[in-house]
């Protein structure tokens, strides 16, 4: 029997972009993860994960109420009032968890976007994000959706509040393209918060909402090198980086070949680095790379413009 199916991808994301802890995020064109909803052959059945795939030697939950697509998945379809309907999910994982590409948050916008089109369409991407934002809760303990809102609906999305899921698009300079090296070391965002200080020196705070600032006035203006002395992170990056071997050679071959700017993608241990050209970013991921080599640590580089469309259909 034939049955009625939605395939999504899901793009990976940076979050923070130095300048913006917890409020600022941007897509890339890959990795991402692939999820596919369909009806399944019992309609009487509650919600199921029936497949994961792509964990490597970790295993991921398939109980929903203890993924992060499953919780997703559920708080939409007990909002839609459709919890009986024998929905099947597949996850299929094409990028590494605990890798700060919002791995779990790609997956809880997959979740969303592929049941809500299974059951034709009844709300809009924004009108998802508050269920795709409670799945990504499950894995760190917090809510933010500086992941899973760029995943989403794709760009660069500034959030002004995340209580009230209140997100911006901004606007994308042409030219901007990213590498994104990602290092073969393993950072769970839940303990690489748990480093971070509540406390913010008051010099730190202005220095860092002039940062913020400029870099959104060079976003609308596209004046690049106004992006490039704005990316700077004085309150997150200094607290986090002795989690990334290697962190300050990696940043400084990146700033070196030209970057216009380069810190930790999410929560780490990526790290990312904002290029006016691809070949100029293609180029200064494979010093980055080298860098962490010295070091003894294998990477994977991936160079992408700003994706900006968000979860596609497939
Ligand atoms: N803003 C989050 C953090 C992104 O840096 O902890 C990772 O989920």
């Amino acid at each position: 029997m034939s049955k009625q199916e939605v395939r999504v991808f899901a793009p990976a994301t940076v979050a923070n972009v130095a300048v913006g802890y917890d409020i600022l995020g941007f897509a890339i064109d890959r990795p991402g993860d692939e999820i596919v909803a369909r009806f399944g052959a019992d309609a009487t059945k509650p919600f199921t994960i029936t497949s994961i795939t792509g964990t490597g030697d970790k295993q991921l939950p398939y109980e929903p109420e203890k993924n992060t697509a499953g919780v997703a998945a559920l708080r939409l379809l007990e909002h839609l009032g459709e919890t009986g309907q024998g929905i099947e999910l597949e996850i299929h994982k094409k990028m590494p968890f605990g890798s700060g590409l919002g791995s779990s948050a790609a997956s809880a916008a997959g979740a969303v976007v592929a049941i809500n089109q299974l059951l034709g369409a009844p709300l809009n991407r924004e009108s998802l994000l508050y269920f795709a934002v409670q799945g990504e809760e499950v894995a760190d303990g917090s809510f933010h959706a500086d992941n899973v809102a760029p995943s989403l609906v794709g760009g660069i999305t500034l959030i002004r509040s995340n209580a009230s899921l209140d997100i911006h698009q901004l606007p994308v300079p042409e030219n901007l393209q990213v590498a994104v090296v990602h290092p073969e070391i393993e950072i769970l965002t839940r303990d690489a918060r748990a480093v971070l200080s509540d406390q913010v020196p008051l010099k730190t705070a202005v220095r860092q909402t002039g940062a913020i600032a400029s870099f959104i006035t060079a976003l609308y203006t596209n004046d690049l090198p106004l992006l490039g002395r704005s990316l700077k992170d004085y309150i997150i990056e200094p607290q986090r980086k002795q989690l990334i071997k290697g962190f300050d050679e990696v940043k400084n071959a990146a700033l070196e070949r030209g970057a216009l700017g380069c810190s930790i993608s999410g929560a780490g241990p990526s790290v990312f680095a904002i290029c006016d050209s691809g070949y100029l970013a293609q180029s200064v991921g494979q010093v980055m790379q080298d860098a962490f080599a010295k070091h003894g640590i294998e990477s994977q580089l991936y160079v992408s413009p700003i994706n900006q469309r968000g979860v596609e259909i497939l």
